[in-house]
């Protein structure tokens, strides 16, 4: 059995349809902080997953499952990742993502579960020095909440040489889109990212889509980001799991589609797809945004056989219909 950390949230649930359309069973822990109980019924009805409320916080939670459940492996999304919540807050980062992880490090140990998958971000390397963003680019996370990933990436090291715990570290860029069926999707209380963001520009009346900065150095003035399909993502980890399996050997992988698209850019798709002319007011830029981020992503291609297919309109076209269905009570049918 597969154990995914943070299953009801918003990577880990495609994770775990692309595992049971590969006939894995799958056991979900989750403390439905910021994940969804309507998430984890969808799942349930897909296929054989179990499901257990539980904090990577509390290790009592994770004495009974893995007293109960035999796992195998743990693929390990379960953290906070809100960046300027970090700063305002690095105590709650630093409780729930690095102690959260070392209490399930330390209780895999216990039980002498071996191999992990780790949700880890292009917000480990800081500021890029050169473009696209390779591996062995340096690591200087320029907020709390890149700090600890990284902090957790280097136990992760510690561990591999000293308890021979293997672990592939897959480092995403920024992840859209959602189930082609359109049974879950991304489902953030707040909602921090881009394109849900534009998307609730449409739907909610009062709100209007700010840019901020439109003076970078880039093609259009506004940011430069990589936007990689959820799905295309969740099938990553399944192959990095099986890369695991077959190799026994930790490993590091970027996942990003290697392109790079403006902010304006895909503002204009949203309002392709939506038909709508959204609302948009331009301001200053934010503390800390760097104006290009993109992967070289040839790494996962090369050793895990990986190969994205889904395009940034794909991923925007699905939001839409998530979009339409969660928050307008809008039925499959009728969309
Ligand atoms: N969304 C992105 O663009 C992105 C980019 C890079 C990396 N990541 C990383 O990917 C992972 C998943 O991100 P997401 O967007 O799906 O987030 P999410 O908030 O939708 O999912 C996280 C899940 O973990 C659960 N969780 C959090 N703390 C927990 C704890 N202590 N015990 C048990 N469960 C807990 C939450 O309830 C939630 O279901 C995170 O580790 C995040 O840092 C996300």
């Amino acid at each position: 059995m597969i154990l995914i950390t943070g299953g009801a949230g918003y990577i880990g649930s495609h994770t775990v349809i692309n595992l049971l359309n590969q006939g894995y069973k799958i056991a979900v822990f989750d403390n439905l902080s910021t994940g969804h109980i309507e998430t984890i019924d969808t799942l349930k009805d897909i296929g054989d997953i179990k499901f257990i409320q539980g904090d990577l916080c509390n290790i009592k939670d994770l004495e009974n499952l893995f007293c109960n459940y035999d796992i195998q492996a743990v693929i390990h999304f379960a953290a906070f990742s809100l960046v300027e919540e970090s700063c305002i807050n690095p105590k709650k980062y630093y409780i729930n993502n690095v102690m959260g992880t070392l209490n399930l490090l330390n209780t895999m140990l216990k039980y002498d579960v071996k191999k992990i998958v780790f949700s880890s971000t292009c917000a480990t390397y800081g500021v890029p020095k050169i473009l696209p963003l390779d591996e062995n680019h340096p690591q200087n996370p320029i907020n709390p909440y890149g700090n600890t990933k990284l902090t957790i990436e280097r136990i992760l090291k510690d561990y591999d040489k000293a308890y021979e715990l293997k672990s592939i570290i897959l480092r995403y860029f920024n992840v859209a889109g959602c189930d082609s069926l359109i049974r879950i999707g991304e489902w953030h209380v707040p909602e921090t990212h881009l394109i849900p963001n534009i998307l609730k520009s449409v739907t909610e009346k009062d709100k209007v889509f700010k840019i901020f900065g439109t003076d970078y150095d880039t093609k259009d003035g506004t940011c430069v980001r990589d936007y990689v399909n959820v799905e295309d993502l969740a099938e990553a980890h399944r192959l990095a799991l099986e890369y695991l399996f077959k190799s026994n050997k930790s490993d590091i992988f970027n996942i990003g589609t290697e392109n790079g698209n403006t902010v304006k850019e895909v503002f204009d798709i949203c309002k392709e797809i939506t038909n709508t002319n959204i609302k948009v007011e331009e301001t200053q830029r934010r503390a800390g945004d760097p104006p290009s981020l993109y992967a070289n992503a040839k790494k996962a291609k090369e050793i895990l056989g990986w190969n994205p297919k889904k395009t940034l309109y794909d991923s925007i076209k699905t939001a839409w219909l998530w979009e339409k269905i969660l928050f307008n009570n809008i039925s499959k049918e009728e969309i």
